[in-house]
């Protein structure tokens, strides 16, 4: 079975509350989108509050699109999230942010965007628990699916078979079955799910077109 994977990207307390009582029962992992205007023009709840002052069953990943994400991450490590996405872009310290993140026994992966070639991150690939690639401009629900990033995903998975991808930005039912078939086996979807009247069936209609593949 894939993963498909609700986004929440909110700007208040209230908001992330209602949307992770929307997920819980529906799903067991949850992705947080966490923005700080700079790395991207959008800026969302700081995240850290809101996530240790939580009382859910819900796993947790928070996708930080912040500039020098090394800033953040001690912050992060201290919560209950068990797993952190960072953008290779916003960081020249990828080593140690990988380290730190292993270290407290989370799960850690590098996001590309669109543009990004997927060898910027060629040093480090061992060493990640996935790869995210952005298919959409990161920063907001409703990106437009750069097709371009498809090619960049076949590229990857015929060079890196075992490592899993995971795909963030406009997953729905006209994407998400060129997504499987270019590699992606994870995929964090946003507006679709939340713009759907039955979660459920929007879930079971994307998981049933990845596993007819
Ligand atoms: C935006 C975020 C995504 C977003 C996906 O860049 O990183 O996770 O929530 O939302 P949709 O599916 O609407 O593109
Ligand atoms: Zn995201």
């Amino acid at each position: 079975m894939s993963d498909i994977i609700p986004s929440i990207l909110v700007k208040t307390r209230q908001e992330f509350e209602e949307k992770i009582r929307v997920v819980e029962g529906l799903v067991t992992q949850v992705h947080l989108d966490i923005s700080d205007g700079l790395f991207v023009p959008n800026t969302t709840i700081d995240g850290v509050t809101e996530v240790n002052s939580l009382d859910t069953e819900l796993n947790i990943g928070v996708h930080l699109m912040v500039q020098k994400p090394e800033n953040h991450i001690g912050r992060w490590l201290e919560t209950p999230v068990n797993k952190i996405v960072v953008h290779a872009e916003a960081t020249n310290k990828l080593e140690q942010i990988i380290n730190m993140v292993k270290e407290a026994d989370a799960q850690i992966a590098v996001a590309l965007n669109p543009s990004t070639p997927h060898d910027k991150i060629k040093h480090y690939i061992n060493e990640l628990d996935y790869v995210h690639f952005m298919t959409v401009e990161p920063g907001f629900y409703g990106g437009k699916f750069v097709p371009e990033v498809i090619d960049k995903i076949k590229d990857f998975h015929f060079l890196y078979p075992d490592v899993p991808i995971e795909v963030d930005g406009s997953v729905n039912p006209d994407t998400i079955s060129e997504l499987a078939e270019a590699g992606a086996s994870i995929f964090v979807v946003g507006s679709y799910f939340w713009h759907s009247d039955d979660k459920q069936k929007a879930l079971d209609k994307l998981n049933e077109l990845v596993s007819n593949k």
